[in-house]
């Protein structure tokens, strides 16, 4: 297992990239899948997560190809099958720790006309996963999995059949539910509603327009109409913003920090992180905006800050449900207290993001209190450095690498090889960063 050394920084200064949307990167494999001919993903995000999707499609017999060249950003080819090509995979489906693509490519199951076995790391086994098993149950999809009183958890076996459409409307605010009935519309005889009362990130509907699916999409209400074929596409994937918030954070605590993050995914239901600073005080500047892909993009210009507390509850949290951990760690830097409420989603993600963060925050001597759906935090504390564990969390470590920059002597963060599911190359662009 690796360790990650963290020392203080004395200011990020500079220009830097940050590799390509975990969430668009996988949904544009399993589009590109279930596309005719040819897709080229550009900017394609090489992690655990995106490449543990492109395994689950490979083994059902979808050419993909990884045709970096050296020093080049992923980019990968799909040879697309069309909305019948899938075979049944021979093996049991591993999808390791991504909750992503075990819950969206279940859609894609509940529409085959086989039956497919699918589970995951240990983390992933306790995952919840009636929230998708009921609303493909009711398209007509037969689920089960390891039930524990009213839950399913995985490995789950998917019997698939032919679907009928449904209206579903969204108990709770989530963009992995909701894609996982999109997808099943694409394979039912006529149109699918799915209805949110807080909206969630829309890269699947925005991903299934720029293919040429027929689907229509007004307020918080997304509609599919299945069985119509589409053609493969040439798609560029922004840089991640869940991935860019590390260095954002960064940016405003770390003094005299002033650091562009170039080619940024700014899509609306994504950009709460941005709208966090702000309101925390932060000086950060929105440039070059431009859409490709159907998804906006930016340069990000961030500077060191004085930061206030805030409350944050209500319709932002889906907008910020990844990015929670580094705004605690951006919150122990800010005058007054900053109080999260409504998260209780963070209870149930790779690990349980409401303890792990108050947990682990605390051992840098950081004034966090563990509520029930969220976190109250007191600054700003001079933080000190820390041995800290990963519980195997990507996002945990990152946030505490983050922490450790600003805190006097050595943070280590123990078992940090879980960085890789969501960013290859962080602790590398640290190092561009500390060296500069
Ligand atoms: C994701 C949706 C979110 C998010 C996850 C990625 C997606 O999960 O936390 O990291 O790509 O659809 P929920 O849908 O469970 O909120």
């Amino acid at each position: 297992m690796k360790n990650l050394q963290v020392k203080p920084s004395s200011g990020f200064k500079g220009e830097i990239t940050i590799p390509g949307d975990k969430s668009i990167s996988h949904r544009a494999i399993m589009l590109g899948a279930l596309a005719r001919g040819e897709t080229v993903v550009n900017n394609f995000l090489m992690s655990a997560d995106c490449l543990a999707t492109v395994k689950c499609f490979r083994e059902m017999g979808v050419q993909i190809a990884d045709s970096r060249k050296p020093n080049t950003e992923g980019r990968m080819i799909i040879i697309g099958k069309g909305l019948h090509g899938l075979a049944k995979p021979k093996e049991l489906l591993d999808v390791g720790n991504s909750g992503t693509t075990i819950r969206l490519i279940s859609g894609v199951l509940a529409g085959q006309d086989f039956v497919t076995k699918i589970t995951g790391d240990e983390s992933i086994q306790k995952r919840p996963m009636r929230r998708i098993a009921d609303p493909l149950r009711q398209m007509g999809a037969d689920i089960d999995g390891i039930r524990k009183g009213e839950e399913l958890y995985p490995p789950l076996k998917i019997t698939g059949s032919k679907l009928t459409p449904s209206s579903y409307s969204l108990p709770v605010a989530s963009a992995q539910v909701k894609s996982a009935i999109l997808l099943a519309g694409l394979f039912a005889s006529g149109e699918t509603m799915v209805v949110e009362k807080v909206r969630s990130r829309d890269h699947t509907e925005r991903l299934l327009k720029y293919y040429g699916a027929e689907i229509k999409t007004a307020g918080h209400e997304a509609k599919i109409t299945g069985q119509k074929e589409f053609d493969g596409a040439e798609i560029n994937v922004p840089g991640d913003i869940s991935s860019a918030a590390f260095f954002l954070v960064a940016g405003a605590i770390i003094k005299e920090s002033v650091l562009l993050i170039r080619n940024v995914g700014v899509n609306s239901t994504r950009t709460g992180i941005i709208d966090v600073l702000h309101r925390m005080g932060a000086e950060i500047d929105i440039e070059n905006e431009r859409i490709l892909s159907e998804e906006p993009r930016a340069d990000i210009i961030i500077n060191s800050s004085k930061l206030r507390g805030i409350k944050l509850d209500g319709e932002i949290i889906p907008r910020i449900i990844d990015e929670i951990p580094i705004i605690a760690v951006a919150a122990t830097q800010a005058e007054g207290v900053t109080e999260i409420r409504g998260a209780k989603e963070l209870r149930i993600k790779e690990s349980d993001r409401i303890k792990t963060v108050a947990a682990e925050l605390r051992k840098f001597g950081a004034k966090i209190e563990e509520l029930e759906d969220g976190l109250k935090i007191t600054g700003p504390t001079r933080l000190k450095g820390a041995k800290i564990e990963s519980y195997g969390d990507h996002r945990i470590a990152m946030a505490m690498a983050v922490a450790g920059l600003i805190a006097e002597g050595e943070t280590v963060i123990e078992n940090s090889d879980c960085i890789e599911t969501s960013f290859p190359g962080f602790e590398t662009l640290l190092q561009k960063l500390w060296s500069r």
